[in-house]
């Protein structure tokens, strides 16, 4: 018996069935597939109930934006609060208080001691775009260095600075210029400092690089934990050669991994941040924040967009900074991650598909390997757990540049029994896989 998960019709229901219909007659196709065949009617906390009234538990939040849970009733509220007063205006028309407090807010909060500012967008990606346009412009250099099994978006500039070539870069080219790919050091690939340091100056002349981008956690990539001291190495290296250390904790931040900034799991200051996804609990906004003396390096009017740190998701945005310091949710990120982690471990020892178990905090996730000792991805048993967990009522995300993960992006409002009853869900599909 399952206490939250509630299946009443057979997946998918007639409603979803039908509404799948239209989307194949209306819906581009490059847009994709879905992982759910359901659609959704609800969304509270880490609970999502369909169109046919089925019930399930959603570890994927959203895609990892959803840190604070479905339709929490605290951004509920100052969503509609807001929806009342006015919805646009663009800001650098005219300008409103809710955006200038997000940023004081979380230029406060962000890691190190030099002054910041900070600027919004709408998506990961155009945060990205805008982080690498600074950096340019700052330091009037091209090159940008990226690393493999990076993910950074799908803009022209940002599906160049991301790895995988398939779906993102489908016959997409010409790539932007000026985008070096480097190793990610860490438990699959180590490799040295001082090798890197070579690589890095065989791939490019270091004095035309004009910042390293770097997930301080691997998202889409396979939540890869850097080499330990790698990231301090990485700080290092950049103010050696003049470069900017840009972290896209897109995925990882916004208190994921049980700090509010990825970065703060390490001991350094980078020069611009990305944040996006969790940042407005689902909300369309992203946010650059960058040392203000890199920013006020350049002309007024160069970066923006009619849309960018739009009213409804500055209040959103908002309430989930208060809500995680509210509700502790970046100490109950770490109690998730201790729990995923036990049971994970468990099942490592029970099933020997589950080869490497890793992640920081809630960031937790499981390779799963045909052989532990060659790591030959598991891709088409992942694909099946998936579906395994769908049919008995658990929305779970694959990463990994071969699919072969199962990760985590839980909301943090899950509750420790709706935790375990998905983890049941997880374990039987495995068990049957
Ligand atoms: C680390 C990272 N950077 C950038 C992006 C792109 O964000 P968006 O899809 O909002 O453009 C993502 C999205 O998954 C991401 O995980």
């Amino acid at each position: 018996m399952t206490k939250f998960i509630s299946l009443k019709t057979s997946l998918p229901g007639p409603k979803s069935q039908e509404i799948a219909k239209r989307r194949e007659r209306y819906i581009a196709k490059p847009m994709g597939s879905s992982l759910s065949p359901c659609y959704i009617a609800h969304g509270e906390g880490a609970l999502i109930t369909d169109v046919d009234g089925n019930q399930f538990i959603d570890l994927t939040g959203g895609w990892g934006c959803l840190a604070v849970g479905h339709t929490h009733k605290k951004v509920v509220a100052a969503i509609k609060d807001q929806v009342e007063k006015y919805l646009h205006t663009d800001f650098t028309a005219i300008p409103y208080e809710c955006l200038v407090e997000l940023a004081e807010k979380l230029v406060n909060l962000s890691p190190g001691n030099t002054p910041k500012a900070a600027a919004f967008f709408n998506s990961g990606a155009e945060a990205v775009e805008n982080a690498v346009k600074i950096a340019r412009a700052h330091t009037g250099r091209s090159a940008i260095i990226v690393f493999e099994n990076a993910f950074h978006g799908r803009t022209l500039l940002t599906m160049t600075m991301t790895h995988k070539a398939m779906p993102y870069k489908y016959h997409f080219g010409p790539f932007a210029p000026e985008v070096y790919r480097l190793p990610f050091p860490c438990s699959s690939h180590p490799i040295t400092n001082e090798d890197f340091e070579k690589l890095l100056v065989n791939t490019v002349t270091p004095d035309s690089v004009a910042a390293i981008v770097v997930e301080p956690i691997q998202g889409e990539g396979g939540f890869n934990v850097p080499q330990e001291g790698f990231l301090e190495y990485l700080r290092e290296l950049t103010n050696k050669y003049g470069m900017l250390l840009v972290t896209d904790e897109i995925q990882s931040g916004i208190g994921r991994t049980g700090k509010f900034f990825a970065i703060e799991n390490w001991d350094i200051e980078p020069d611009i941040v990305c944040l996006a996804k969790s940042l407005a609990a689902g909300l369309p906004l992203s946010a650059v924040i960058a040392k203000k003396e890199i920013t006020d390096s350049l002309p007024g009017g160069c970066i923006g967009g009619t849309y960018v740190g739009n009213p409804l998701a500055c209040r959103a945005a908002l309430e989930v900074i208060k809500i995680i310091e509210e509700e502790h949710l970046l100490d109950r990120a770490l109690k998730i991650g201790e729990r995923l982690k036990e049971r994970f471990l468990k099942m490592k020892g029970k099933y020997s598909i589950v080869g490497e178990v890793r992640g920081i905090g809630a960031m937790m996730a499981i390779e799963l390997v045909k052989d532990r000792k060659t790591r030959e991805p598991a891709a088409q048993e992942t694909a099946r757990i998936v579906q395994e967990c769908i049919k008995n009522g658990v929305f779970i995300a694959t990463a990994g540049i071969n699919k072969n993960l199962l990760r985590m992006l839980v909301s943090l409002e899950i509750t420790d029994e709706q935790l375990d009853e998905a983890l049941d869900v997880l374990e039987k599909a495995i068990a049957k896989v």
